[in-house]
This record gives structure tokens, sequence and C-alpha cells, in this order.
């Protein structure tokens, strides 16, 4: 077992280069089945998420050479359609945008029920409702969705009930080779699924309005290859922020897009943390108090959820009592039990509010990464503690952080990967 071990208490300085957008890269992979043909995507981040679905991809007729560490080649003119199995899908959630991508190369698509961190319930009635309206015969049985059409996918409108970044991905995947016109109402505005149309339309659809609430999609007979480069992760330099607003210190976070951070910065700006944005980069600075401020997550342009735990460890270090509401997952407090191990003072009340009374110190300890965002919370509050402390389960982190270790060491943060045997190789070595 491998696991995260910190020497808290170092202030963080220097520059940091943030990699490529997860949430984008693992929609723009799949939509890459759709052009039958070779395309170069930049700025991919090393991460297990993509390693997962580079692979998915390879079994289905993919033919993917790496060209540097951040670009791929991927060619798709002679994949082959097949069923997607659960021992594949459970391994990330994305694996649901092979639905809509697989329904709109072949007419059919066969993918088990996606796996991805726990927040309580998961659904995904709206982008089957998405498939049926688009006209495809859609059925969930024995764990496994299936969707196929006969006559190829017709444009329709798409009223979304819930506002869904998945949903609206899955839908712009089906529809762009669909007949006619499709629109999506109540639309997901999320700055990757702007870099999907954007990517889509290099290809050669016609995707407009995407980044507001109104989808229009004109289906295309066909798409071709192109080159094109994943815009930066937005919650990675999220993170670095806080984690540089919670240890102290001053670092520019370079390779992002200022205009995607607004709530963030808006938010650490509140609490004390100076910020300067530049064109592609944003510098971070913090000597003085940590002030509470109350925080709301929300679909995009809100405060991002998927920076919900970051921000809650960065308050347990601020001055008075700061309110976390949390407004898009049902159970996303889970990990807070982890950070009162390192003696936050956190009172989560019903399932989507966490009260946090700021303390002056935390102190190390061993704690649980219970998932990827969770996971980045722990490191952020390990690096702002008082000694050691120590992260399991990391695997949820190395899916979606590239180089982690690499990443904080380079801004002075004490962080090692330790590999620990687990029991059974101790008996068995013994
Ligand atoms: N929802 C439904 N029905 C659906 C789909 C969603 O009711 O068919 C509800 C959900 O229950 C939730 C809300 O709509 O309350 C939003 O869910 P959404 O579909 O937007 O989430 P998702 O597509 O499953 C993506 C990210 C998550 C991120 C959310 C919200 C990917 C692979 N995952 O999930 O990212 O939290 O959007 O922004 O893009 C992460 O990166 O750590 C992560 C969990």
């Amino acid at each position: 077992m491998d696991k995260l071990v910190i020497q808290g208490g170092n202030k963080l300085y220097g520059s940091v280069t943030i990699g490529g957008a997860k949430n984008a890269v693992v929609a723009l992979l799949p939509a890459t089945l759709l052009s039958r043909d070779v395309v170069v995507l930049e700025n991919v981040p090393a991460i297990r998420d993509v390693r997962i679905m580079l692979g998915i991809m390879g079994q289905l007729g993919a033919q993917i050479k790496m060209l540097d560490k951040t670009t791929y080649q991927i060619d798709t003119r002679h994949i082959g359609y097949q069923v997607v199995p659960n021992d594949v899908a459970k391994r990330l959630r994305a694996s649901y945008y092979l639905i809509g991508a697989m329904l709109g190369t072949f007419g059919k698509a066969e993918v088990s029920l996606p796996g991805g961190c726990d927040f309580g319930v998961r659904p995904i009635n709206l982008h089957l409702k998405g498939f049926k309206s688009l006209g495809a015969d859609v059925d969930v049985a024995n764990g496994m969705v299936k969707a196929s059409t006969e006559g190829g996918l017709t444009g329709s409108s798409i009223y979304m009930d819930e506002v869904s970044v998945g949903a609206t991905i899955n839908v712009m995947l089906a529809a762009v080779k669909a007949h006619g016109l499709t629109i999506i109402e109540n639309a997901a505005r999320e700055p990757h699924i702007v870099d999907l149309a954007n990517f889509l339309n290099r290809m050669g659809a016609n995707v407009r309005g995407a980044g507001t609430d109104v989808i229009k999609i004109k289906g295309v007979e066909e798409l071709h290859g192109c080159q094109y480069s994943v815009i930066p992760d937005q919650i990675e330099a999220g993170t670095y922020m806080a984690a540089v607003a919670a240890a102290g210190g001053d670092v520019t976070i370079k390779n992002v897009t200022p205009k995607h951070l607004e709530s963030i910065i808006a938010k650490l700006a509140e609490c004390g943390v100076d910020i300067e944005e530049g064109d592609d980069e944003v510098r971070v600075r913090r000597f003085g108090e940590l002030t509470h401020c109350n925080v709301k997550t929300m679909p995009h342009p809100g405060f991002p959820t998927d920076m919900q735990p970051q921000i809650v460890a960065l308050l347990s270090l601020a001055s008075g009592t700061s309110i976390v509401n949390e407004s898009v997952w049902e159970s996303r407090f889970r990990y807070v039990n982890q950070l009162t191990k390192l003696g936050a003072n956190i009172n989560v009340e019903g399932s989507k509010m966490a009260v946090i009374q700021g303390v002056e110190k935390l102190r190390g300890a061993c704690v649980n990464a219970t998932d990827l965002r969770a996971g980045a919370a722990m490191i952020i509050a390990g690096l702002a503690a008082e000694g050691e402390t120590e992260i399991e389960d990391i695997y949820h982190i190395e899916r979606g952080y590239e180089d982690v270790v690499e990443k904080f060491r380079a801004i002075g943060a004490d962080m090692q990967k330790r590999y620990y045997p687990d029991e059974d190789e101790l008996e068995l070595h013994a």
C-alpha cells in the first residue's frame, strides 16, 4: 500500500504548472471515437483516469501513440464495436461517456454502470432521458446500460431537470452526428462543456451556445481528425491555491485560465489571501491571519463542489465560524471525520451543511483519502499541520492529480510517497 507522508509546517514558495483538466479530457478522449480519424491531443494530464480511459479505447481498437508526456496521437480509423463490461467501467465515473460516444459512432452501446467517487446517490436518469429523446431504445438491466437505434438518432429538444455536467456532455456526444437539430435546455455551463464543444467543432461538428444554458447542435454526417489542446484544470489550480493559502507562502500557479477561477479567487480573497491575476497565471500570497467566510457550492459559475473539501480544510484554520453548504451532491462531507483527526472543529448538520469553528493549529495524524477531492483536502490540512501526517488510499488522489508529490516538493513541501507492505505481504515474507 502506498501512503503520502507529509511533515507539515513548511511555507510554500516558487511556481507550479497546472496540467490539463481531468473532467475535460475524460470527455474528449471518448469523443475522438466519433471522428474515426487521427486526433492529436495536447496538454493531456498524466493521471490514472486518463490511463484507464486510454486502456478502454485501446480495447475498442483505437491506436494510441504517446508523442511526449502530455501529447497523444489517437487513431480511431480501425475501431470496432464492443461491450464495455463492469470490471472496466467501474474504474471511473466517466466511462458513461462511452455510451453517448458509441451510440453516436456505432448506433449502439452496451456499457456497465459507472464507478467513481461515492457521494451518495449518483443517478444517470437524465443521460438516459436524453438518449431516449434522440430516438434511442434504452434499457438498464443487470447493471448494464444498453442503448441502440435502428435508423440513426434524430435531433430533439431536451430539458435537463437538474443542471448535470455528465448528462449535458453525454447528449452532446450522441447528438453531434444525429439527423437535424438538438437543443439542450438548462445545460451545464462548466469550462469543460465549452472545451468539449470547441473540440467537437474543431473536428467538424456544429455546436453553438456552450457556456450558456442553451446548447444547439446541428447534426453533421461526418467528423474528421484535428489537433487540440485540453484546457487547464480549474480544480487542480484551485487545490494548489488553497494549499498555499493554508500553509502560507508565495506561489505563482502557471498555465491556468483565471476566468475559470473567479469564484475560488473571490472566496480566498474573502479569507484574507492576496491574489494577483495575470494572463495565464495567478500569484497567491498568504502571510497574515486567515478569516472565516461562508461558501455554497453551485454549478458553474458558482463555487465548484469539487473544491468543497479543500476549502473546508482551509477554513478549519480560519478565525471565527464558517458555514459551507453543499448544494450539488447529497452526501459530500464524509471526509470530515478525517479532518477532525487532525484537530479540526467541524460539525456536519444534516448531510449538506458543515459548520467550521476555526482552530489555531492542526496536528499531524493518520488519515484516509476517502475520495479524490477529500484526498486533496487531507494534503492541504497535512501541509498546514504541525508534525507528520500519513495519508492512506492515495490511489484516489492519483486518479485526478498528476505528479502530486513532485509538484508539491518543488514548491517546498516536505512530502514523500512511501510503500508500506500490507499484512498479507508481511506474512508471505515472514
Ligand atoms: N443528476 C441527476 N440525474 C442525472 C445526473 C445528475 O439527478 O442523470 C444530479 C446529481 O445527483 C447531482 C447533480 O445532478 O446532484 C449534478 O451531477 P452531475 O451530473 O453534474 O455530475 P457528474 O457529471 O456525475 C461531474 C464531475 C464531478 C463533479 C460534478 C459536478 C466528471 C467525470 N465528474 O460529475 O467531478 O463533482 O460533475 O460538477 O466530470 C471530481 O472531479 O472530483 C468529481 C466528482
